[in-house]
């Protein structure tokens, strides 16, 4: 919108419009001394004027009202339609016969109106007034967008701190009995792989993805002697380690603020409302997963023995990632194993560990699944090394 020479000065384009030749000559000649601060056109017609518009930004217009073909009021009608301009001043020259114009002119937006014949100086503080004004309102604009674009990139900001505080969550649960590193990280990878190959949706793929690393954060309360003993459980042992789907739901549902009370820190209040995410969605989501990922297909399951689709799609998502991880995964009590192993393993529990179309999508996706294991392959595994921090692009 704005020529700038060297140094800082300005150049302002303005246009003029008149059917009349000799008008337009002589208000080149009367404004000749502003060539070092304006560059001018003159055209005849408002449809040339609208031509010089579509590839010169002008800074103002000063148009005549009466003229053959689209008049000034024409002129100030399709102006303000068009968005990429509608916000340059106008100036309308009236002629002495036409004072009944002005107040259309003014309404159909004219910024502001001189009468004919134009006096020089009259017309440059008039030109140089609406200039004013359209400085001012560029500046605002453009702060405002200024404003806008710091917004969102706080926001997005905020957004990538808030998941990435989730995942250390998970990675801190982990961590209780696998010294390995990207466990989590790759059952968040394969999840939301899984939620887009059975189409849920890109809301619910999200929420899935950013708290399925949180499914096993309820071993956090799992005694040592029961999640880190090397032989069989007892009975009695295996109904404390079944414990951490409850436990991780109730984590996540429980309100972290203490109940009946708020405290304002700065500008956030804070409440027993208050959650780790930024919606209900997100958190039933999270504690969704925590309590159902041990649910199996037939009903043979824990904590609650569901069957069937009464397993939520998350958890039956959730459930075939992790068995798929942890089974191409070593740990201290085993090797890992072959993907064709691993593969006939879990074919076995279609329809009675896992649910038949989420193991179709599974099975489509195998490639994906590939990549993602390549790209976050634990210490000591083959395969590629991303630290599972560069969930930052994410
Ligand atoms: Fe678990
Ligand atoms: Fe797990």
């Amino acid at each position: 919108m704005e020529l700038y020479t060297e140094g800082k000065k300005v150049i302002k384009r303005i246009l003029f419009i008149d059917d009349e030749q000799r008008i337009l000559d002589s208000l080149a000649r009367m404004l000749r001394g502003m060539h070092g601060e304006w560059e001018m056109r003159f055209v005849n017609s408002v449809d040339r004027a609208l031509e010089v518009m579509s590839e010169w930004e002008v800074d103002a217009v000063v148009s005549d009202v009466k003229m053959p073909g689209k008049d000034g009021f024409d002129f100030l009608r399709l102006h303000r339609e068009n968005d990429r301009v509608s916000d340059v001043p106008v100036l309308i020259l009236t002629g002495c016969g036409e004072r009944g114009m002005k107040r259309e002119a003014l309404d159909l937006g004219a910024t502001d109106l001189l009468g004919k014949p134009v006096d020089r100086e009259e017309l440059v503080a008039r030109i140089k007034s609406i200039l004013r004004l359209k400085a001012y309102q560029d500046k605002i604009k453009q702060d405002r967008e200024t404003l806008e674009e710091r917004v969102s990139q706080r926001t997005a900001e905020l957004e990538r701190s808030r998941v990435e505080m989730i995942w250390r969550l998970g990675k801190a649960g982990e961590f209780r009995d696998t010294d390995t590193g990207n466990h989590v990280v790759r059952v968040g990878y394969y999840s939301l792989e899984l939620a887009n190959v059975l189409g849920l949706g890109a809301d619910i793929a999200r929420n899935i993805f950013i708290t399925a690393p949180l499914h096993d954060l309820g071993k956090i309360a799992t005694p040592d002697s029961i999640l880190l003993k090397p032989g069989k459980l007892t009975p009695q042992e295996w109904s404390v380690m079944k414990q951490h789907t409850r436990i991780g739901a109730e984590i996540l549902r429980s309100n972290v603020f203490g109940s009946g009370r708020s405290e304002v820190l700065g500008d956030v209040l804070f409440t027993s409302e208050s959650r780790i995410f930024e919606n209900d969605a997100l958190t039933e989501m999270g504690a969704s997963i925590a309590l159902n990922h041990h649910e199996q297909w037939s009903g043979g399951g824990y904590p609650n023995g569901l069957k069937g689709e009464e397993i939520p799609i998350e958890a039956r998502i959730v459930s075939l990632a992790d068995v798929f991880d942890a089974l191409c995964s070593k740990r201290s009590y085993k090797p890992a194993l072959a993907e064709d192993e691993v593969l006939s393993i879990m074919r076995g529990g279609v329809g009675t560990q896992f649910d038949p179309e989420a193991f179709d999508a599974f099975e489509r996706s195998l490639d994906a699944f590939r990549q993602i294991a390549g790209e976050f392959a634990d210490h000591g595994d083959e395969g590629g090394s991303k630290a599972w921090w560069g969930l930052g692009a994410a």
